[in-house]
């Protein structure tokens, strides 16, 4: 049985320590190297006292690249195009580096980037795109959740789009801010980069791609709430057909349909996605609302990177995604 090697870079992050969780959990992944700034030098179990007791927790974490047949990049936006053309083999980038063409990455990022995108890692837009890929880039967290609710409808969405996401506290990483300070977050609710979200280019790359309109009009309020992990979105969709999202995601082993309103509970902790298409009651007119919800972290972060991993290797996109954690 082929195993492979895997060094996370940013491992003193919140999508590092999650990629720490499902690489520990991959029957063919192997931890056996971890970078960090500050945190160079620690042991991993001195940033995360769960794994105290375990011999990973022992890794000694260091301030450069470790040799490895994965690198999962789990840095700061600007920081990932720095260290990626170093690395051999394969590559996932976490941060927004490497998922946008120029000039719409400089627009959305503020700083602009030479190379040419990289393969946009959202399993859905088609396995067969990863043969002999080893540069894959991370869709965002809002970005996934969107694109999720949308695909099954890319062909024929409305000209303009209006979505509204709410977003847990992990999303904005590790390093405390005034928006992000505990006084500020909780029992609180604040929209922020109204209709300016570095998302929204992305979801216009995934529709496209999905055969949906070129330049579709995606108008999206995203919501700071007062959780830890998960996000919800949702997406007034006239003639949305819970028939078409369950033909789309038929036989995806991470993505759940339902004609009910979704429940962040059953995703947050895992790599899931619960996209829902919830009609009017006396089943009369046109309308439709789809939501999706997943954990920032999860789909929108480490598992995902583990899934595009599996699908580089050709191996099934859910391959070591199945232990969940604590159910409540
Ligand atoms: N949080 C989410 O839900 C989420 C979801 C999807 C994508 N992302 C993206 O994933 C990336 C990581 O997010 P995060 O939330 O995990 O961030 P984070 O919690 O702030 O962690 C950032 C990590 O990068 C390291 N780092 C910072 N500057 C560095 C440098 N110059 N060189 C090397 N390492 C450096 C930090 O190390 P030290 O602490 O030791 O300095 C830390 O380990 C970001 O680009 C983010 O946008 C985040």
């Amino acid at each position: 049985m082929e195993s492979l090697t895997v060094c996370i870079h940013g491992v003193s992050g919140y999508t590092g320590a999650e990629c720490v969780r499902w690489v520990l959990n991959h029957p063919r992944l192997t931890l056996t190297g971890a970078t960090a700034q500050k945190a160079a030098g620690k042991p991993l179990a001195a940033l995360w006292p769960r794994l105290g007791r375990t011999a990973v927790g022992q890794m000694v974490v260091q301030a450069g690249p470790v040799d490895a047949d994965v690198h999962l990049l789990c840095l700061p936006h600007g920081q990932a195009v720095i260290h990626a053309p170093e690395l051999r083999g394969m590559v996932v980038d976490l941060s927004g580096d490497h998922r946008l063409a120029e000039p719409v990455h400089s627009a959305a990022y503020g700083f602009a980037r030479e190379t040419p995108p990289w393969l946009y890692g959202l399993p859905e837009l088609g396995v067969e795109r990863y043969a002999g890929q080893t540069r894959v880039a991370n869709p965002g967290c809002f970005a996934s959740a969107l694109a999720l609710a949308l695909l099954p409808a890319a062909s024929r969405l409305p000209d303009v789009i209006y979505a509204t996401g709410l977003t847990g506290s992990t999303g904005s990483g590790a390093t405390p801010s005034e928006g992000t300070h505990h006084p500020m977050r909780d029992e609180n609710l604040r929209p922020y980069k109204v209709l300016a979200h570095q998302h929204v280019p992305e979801v216009q790359r995934a529709l496209a791609e999905a055969g949906g309109p070129a330049c579709a009009s995606v108008q999206f309020v995203p919501i700071s709430a007062p959780i830890r992990r998960g996000i919800l979105v949702s997406i007034p969709l006239p003639g949305a057909e819970i028939a078409q999202y369950k033909k789309f995601y038929a036989g995806n082993p991470l993505v759940t349909v339902s004609d009910q309103p979704p429940d962040l509970l059953s995703v947050t902790g895992t790599p899931l996605t619960q996209v829902s298409v919830v009609r009017p009651r006396d089943g009369n007119g046109d309308h439709a609302v789809v939501f999706s919800v997943i954990d920032n972290l999860g789909r929108g972060a480490a598992s995902q990177a583990i899934a595009n991993v599996n699908l580089m290797m050709g191996w099934p996109v859910d391959l070591g995604l199945g232990a969940f954690g604590a159910l409540v």
